[in-house]
Formats: C-alpha cells, structure tokens, sequence
C-alpha cells in the first residue's frame, strides 16, 4: 500500500501493465511482473481511477474504490442506433407539466451527470438545483419582479432592454414565463473559478444531464434567458441560490416532465466540417 492507496491482488494480477500504459500521468510502473506507484509519481494521481477500470482481471483497488464498487461493461452501452435517436431526437421543452419530478428520478439523473469528464479530473462541478415547483415558482416571481424594476429603472444593457421588457409584459399581461418556459425545475452548474476548467466542466455536465434525462422522459431546455438574468442583470441572486462566492456560474437548464411529445427527429443537417490536410 502507497500513500495513494494503490492495490494490486497479487492472486489475480496476470502481468499484462495494461495499467501501467493507460495511466495518464504515468504515476505507474512495473516491478517485475507486478504494477506499482513509481517513486516520486505518486502525488501526480488525479484519481481517475482508469488503472482499476482498465484491468481485465479486477486485480487494481485505488484511494478506496474496489472493482466490486464498478459496473460490469460487457455489452451494456447502448447501440449506435439508439443513441443516434436520442441525439436526434431530444427537443428543446417550452411545455411542461405542473408537477414534481420523482425525487428519486432526480436524484440520479443529478448523480449520473455528475460523472461527467471534468478537466483534470477536478470535479468541482455544483448542481444547484431547484426541486421542488412551489420553490420555482417563487424563484420565478422574484425574478419577474426584479426584471420588471430593472426595466423601469432603465438598467438592463440596451442590447438586451428591449427583449427582456417584453417577457416581462408577457408575464405580467398573460402569465406566459419566457425565462424559464414554465419549467417546474432548474439545474444550474457553477464551480470554483480556480478549478482547472471551470466553464467547460459545467457545459459538459449539463450535456450529459440533458441526454440522460431525455433518455428518461423527462424534458430540459438550456436556459440563456435565465442564465442572462441570474448571472449579468441581478448577481446577488447567485447567493441567493446558494451559489458559493468563488464560482464562476456556468449555465442554467430547466427541467420536468413535459407537456409535449415529438414524433419523429428533424431531417439530418450537413455538418460544418474543416479537414485538416498537412
Ligand atoms: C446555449 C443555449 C442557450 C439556449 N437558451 C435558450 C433559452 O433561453 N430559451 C429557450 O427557449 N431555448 C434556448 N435554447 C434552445 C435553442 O433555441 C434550441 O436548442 C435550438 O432552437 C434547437 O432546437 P432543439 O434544441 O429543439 O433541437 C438554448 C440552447 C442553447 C444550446
């Protein structure tokens, strides 16, 4: 045992340093036939932990995870075909239901996301999360509200004066709520400024939640408006939401089950391609 808690199960390691050839900050190396933490490599580990998945023979414990803790692989992704249904498929919801999400549902869709790849393997991602719909529809008051003073006060940048004093008249005249398009849930990814990759960290997230959670039945929307809102026009909502100080707010994505069904994707569209020919 290392300090980075490295096992290996002599019984069951074959020799094959499939380990020692994915590890990406070349922490290991072999001794003999038998993998171990190089010496002075051993404070490079950023846990990714692919030492213990990459091991035909579930021989590699690290920091603590065991391969019992890992699910098996063997022909469980789904097939090409499916995903590209669902990545064709998935629509952005404006229509939902006015009900709560299970909150089991939730809780692992929130923990499925969280796997998302982080730069460096930091995994400062936050989910703030609004789960419940009474909470978001006092979220959405106060938000109307504010956007309402900043209107009259003539505070909102001119490029965006115009297009946010008209959802306010929607909202106030017919209770349409264009910010976060009646949605009963709000996800919003933040993390510490001073993480490795902060901004792409909390986009990525928020891509997986929204494929798994279409996958699941359950509608999302990426949220600029809001994020527009919450994050340029009135910042101290952030601490309102709980958000921590240090953190960069990355995105907004409002959730729930939805009140409409899409029966078929859109046509492919060609993609924008730049071929490399050095
Ligand atoms: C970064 C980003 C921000 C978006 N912001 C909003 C938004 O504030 N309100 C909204 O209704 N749709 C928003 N959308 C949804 C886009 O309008 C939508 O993805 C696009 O029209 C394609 O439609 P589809 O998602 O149904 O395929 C946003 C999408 C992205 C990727």
């Amino acid at each position: 045992m290392t300090s980075l808690d490295f096992k290996v199960d002599e019984e069951l390691c074959i020799g094959c340093a499939e380990c020692v050839s994915d590890c990406p900050l070349l922490v290991l190396t072999m001794a003999g036939d038998q993998p171990r933490v190089a010496a002075t490599r051993g404070q490079m580990c950023i846990n990714c932990q692919h030492c213990l998945t990459v091991c035909p023979v579930g021989a590699i414990s690290i920091s603590g995870a065991t391969p019992a803790d890992c699910l098996e692989l063997k022909d469980m992704f789904p097939e090409a075909d499916k995903m590209e249904a669902l990545i064709r498929g998935r629509r952005s919801i404006r229509r939902y239901r006015d009900e709560n999400l299970d909150p089991a549902l939730l809780r692992r869709l929130l923990e499925l996301a969280w796997q998302a790849p982080t730069g460096m393997n930091a995994r400062q991602v936050l989910f703030t999360v609004v789960d419940d719909k009474k909470v978001m529809g006092r979220l959405r008051t106060e938000v109307m509200e504010r956007l309402a003073e900043l209107v009259a006060a003539g505070r909102l940048p001119e490029s965006h004066s115009e297009s946010f004093s008209g959802f306010v008249k929607q909202w106030r005249e017919k209770g349409v709520d264009i910010i976060f398009r009646g949605a009963p849930h709000l996800l919003i990814t933040s993390a510490p400024w001073n993480c490795p990759c902060p901004e792409p960290d909390c986009l990525i997230a928020l891509s997986y939640f929204e494929l798994l959670a279409q996958s699941m039945g359950v509608g999302t929307v990426w949220d600029g408006m809001a994020t527009r809102a919450l994050n340029e026009f009135m910042p101290e909502f952030k601490e309102k939401l709980g958000i921590p100080t240090d953190h960069r707010f990355g995105y907004a994505m409002a959730f729930g089950k939805p009140a409409v069904k899409y029966y078929r994707t859109g046509p492919m569209r060609t993609a924008a391609i730049n071929r490399v020919t050095l």
